[in-house]
């Protein structure tokens, strides 16, 4: 396609229209020039391909396909081969269906369990949410077909999403909220990215130049589609020159008009809009001139692949008394309706219409179990009903396990509206409660998109986390709970204990349309190891059928440049007599210089594979970012010298090694010095140590010269001390007399010259 050609001959009509859907899932086609229109659909973990009547909350029929476990389940695989995998077979569905790009993945940060859609995300943590989605982009497009990583930025709720702004200060957005977004932009480089609804310090997501051209394009190499969210568009102009590309679903022309309003009467260049139509055209050409033809899908085959990812991907949280995996020859109490009729997804957009759902009673269909039924609840009521306890209760009894498939109902958590508590619904917690009474072995196995607190937790010999897993649950639950697939899951994300210990707990979801990111970079388990506040589950973990042991932690170089990258290696060994998968994490702990720092953050992972018996060295390659912080001084990722340890752990709370690393700061923030600058702030940079020194000695000397005040009372320490947080500035009055103006501007120039 030669698109300076086409955007030559094509009418300010035709260009403006471009820019905007024809409906809800396409383009417009360009007919005088040829250019076809393409489709395309939710999104993220399966397709939602409607091919009649058209809504972004899912309320209308789409195409059967495949329910593939939500973000909140892969995510807990720690795999990005897996990821991988998945978008590969979306890819293929995609170019079945004629789907030229898949809404997908959604990569916001879970600041608090409450926000509705947290099953759609990945993470609390944004190395883990941009690696596992930037796999995924990396699957799907490797089958031409495009991604749409969403929602930018800093949308992390559901109360008010069309109009609340995500007050966020400068180090936070960079540090957690951009940097979920930021590798995979950067390495997978899907086609499009979606902005999201909210306001961002007060300015729409939809019209905000800052993050959707400087960040995202001249920063991070952006070089695809920017759409809107659908109906996240304010002011089209506005937004047209900020760098959104294409407006969806579009506006019946109304916002068309208004680009050809601005365009001629000069408030908007038409190149602003040229370049637009050149991004959408080549978008379009990217995957029309490689679409696959005649391709079909298999959906049995990616049913099964569902199920093996769930199986992958599900939590072991607990297994006291190694109750599972369960015996085959058990007599088992099966309680619970989502043994029957699984919670698998969450609602809107995202809502699959499965072609078909394998339960845990479907997969256990035949093969020889002694499984006792019952409902226990019913997931479509608040009320406890007795009967259904009781008839639970009564299979208990008979039982020699009970495995309880518990978790949230639709109702609970959806795209559109937030949790208001973070409890399962009372009538499983008592029925959970009453088995107790007549059941000690007592396994519950969980169906929820994000962390839910468990009164009983204590109580209760097993606990399976499945997540939202997918509408091949079933296979997954039967294999990991009779052992044939040994869990290798890990959190991800930290359980509190309750709600309230939650650090956005006092914030979320904030006032009207004001929601203060006041914990800053505190989110999940930066705040809750910062604190060292007891938690329910910590961040990355989950348990095995096996037990691994760690050895021989090693990094390259004790001693670095702030520059520099570093290897690190550590050995791991399966001492168990089951193979199984073992997800080695790397924290980074900074030293404690005054920058409030988490007490240590993620900065590698990698799932090994072991058999009995068998050690492997995993090695991991961390560069200078893995130390960095975003320093608001000069904008940009510093290191700061100091000693840092590195950390090798099966979790952010059960870290088995760590080793100590020096590193040397070669490259120095610049910054602008003036009267204000503290002392203690440049105090520590030998190019300026000459010309500090009267400046100190001046203080000094007039304390020295100040008669009221006794060694006793206060020290040369104790003034170097007090020295660190006074601005230049304060000679003038606290020294010798020696400074005045002048004289300290010479100072300070002399020392600026030196940076
Ligand atoms: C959601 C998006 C989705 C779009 C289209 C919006 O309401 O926020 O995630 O892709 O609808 O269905």
């Amino acid at each position: 396609m030669d698109y300076r050609k086409i955007i030559s001959a094509m009418t300010l009509e035709e260009k403006a229209s471009l820019c905007s859907g024809r409906d809800f899932w396409h383009t417009k086609a360009v007919k005088s020039q040829k250019v076809p229109e393409i489709m395309v659909s939710d999104g993220p973990h399966g397709l939602r391909k409607q091919p009649l009547s058209q809504d972004h909350l899912g309320n209308f029929e789409s195409i059967k396909a495949v329910c593939f476990p939500a973000a909140c389940a892969t995510a807990s695989s720690f795999d990005r081969a897996l990821l991988t995998k998945m978008g590969k077979a979306l890819g293929i569905e995609c170019q079945a269906e004629n789907i030229a790009t898949i809404l997908g993945p959604a990569v916001n940060i879970k600041r608090s369990p409450l926000c509705g859609r947290n099953f759609e995300y990945f993470s609390e943590d944004p190395y883990l949410s941009t690696e596992l989605s930037g796999a995924l982009i990396k699957g799907i497009q490797s089958k031409n077909i495009g991604t749409s990583i969403k929602h930018f930025a800093a949308n992390n709720q559901e109360t008010r999403r069309l109009t609340a702004s995500s007050e966020v200060d400068e180090r936070t957005m960079r540090e957690i909220y951009l940097a979920s977004f930021e590798g995979a932009v950067k390495n997978a480089k899907p086609w499009t990215v979606m902005c999201s609804y909210n306001r961002i310090n007060g300015l729409h997501a939809s019209e905000n130049k800052t993050y959707l051209t400087d960040i995202l394009r001249d920063e991070w190499g952006f070089d695809g589609v920017v759409m809107s969210d659908w109906g996240a568009v304010n002011d089209r102009v506005k937004g047209l020159a900020a760098g959104l590309d294409l407006e969806m679903p579009g506006s019946y022309g109304v916002n068309d008009r208004e680009i050809i309003e601005a365009v001629q009467s000069g408030s908007l260049p038409e190149k602003t809009l040229d370049r637009a139509v050149e991004r959408i055209l080549k978008w379009i050409d990217r995957y029309e001139s490689k679409k696959q033809k005649d391709v079909k899908w298999d959906k049995e085959a990616d049913h099964e692949l569902a199920g093996k990812i769930e199986a992958e991907s599900a939590v072991l949280l607990k297994n006291e008394e190694q109750i599972l995996p369960l015996d085959k020859n058990d007599t088992i109490a099966v309680i619970g309706r989502f043994a029957k009729a699984p919670r698998y997804q969450g609602g809107g957009s995202s809502h699959i219409n499965s072609f078909k759902v394998t339960s845990f009673m479907d997969a256990a269909k035949g093969k020889g179990h002694d499984l006792l039924y019952a409902d226990g609840y019913d997931p479509n009521k608040d009320e406890i009903d007795r009967t259904l306890i009781t008839k639970a209760v009564n299979a208990a009894k008979k039982s020699d396990v009970a495995v309880v498939f518990a978790g949230l109902p639709d109702s609970f958590e959806s795209e559109g509206y937030d949790r208001s508590h973070m409890r399962l619904p009372d009538n499983q917690n008592i029925l959970i409660d009453e088995i107790l009474k007549v059941q000690p072995n007592v396994v519950v196995v969980l169906h929820n998109g994000s962390a839910v607190e468990m009164p009983w937790e204590k109580d209760v010999k097993g606990i399976f986390e499945m997540y939202l897993g997918g509408q091949n649950v079933g296979s997954a639950e039967y294999d990991l709970l009779f052992g044939k697939v040994n869990p290798s899951g890990r959190l991800p994300e930290t359980f509190p204990v309750k709600l309230s210990d939650n650090p956005s707990y006092l914030h979320f979801p904030g006032y009207m349309d004001e929601v203060k990111y006041a914990e800053g970079v505190f989110v999940g388990y930066r705040y809750y190891d910062t604190k060292d506040l007891k938690v329910l589950f910590p961040f990355g973990h989950g348990l095995s059928y096996t037990t691994y042991k760690y050895s021989n932690l090693k990094v390259s170089k004790r001693k670095i440049k702030n520059t520099d990258p570093l290897t690190v290696s550590v050995d791991v060994t399966n001492i168990g007599r089951m193979a199984g998968k073992e997800v080695v994490q790397i924290y980074i702990s900074a030293p404690d210089d005054g920058i409030a720092r988490p007490r240590h953050e993620l900065k590698g992972f990698e799932k090994v594979s072991l058999r009995a018996g068998e050690t492997k060295t995993v090695t991991f390659e961390l560069d200078s970012r893995a130390f960095a912080y975003w320093d608001t001084k000069v904008h940009d990722w510093v290191v700061p010298e100091g000693d840092y340890m590195v950390e090798a752990g099966a979790s952010s709370r059960d870290i088995k090694y760590s080793k100590k690393v020096n590193i040397e700061a070669v490259t120095k923030p610049s910054i602008t010095i003036t009267e204000n600058t503290c002392i203690g702030d440049i105090i520590g940079r030998p190019e300026l140590a000459e010309d500090l020194k009267p400046l100190i000695d001046s203080y000094m000397h007039a304390d020295k010269k100040d008669k009221n005040k006794g060694s006793e009372a206060i020290s040369d320490k104790m003034i170097g001390e007090m020295l660190k947080f006074t601005p230049l500035r304060g000679v003038i009055s606290f020294g010798d007399g020696e400074y005045d103006h002048e004289k300290l501007a010479k100072v300070i120039k002399a020392m600026q010259a030196k940076i």
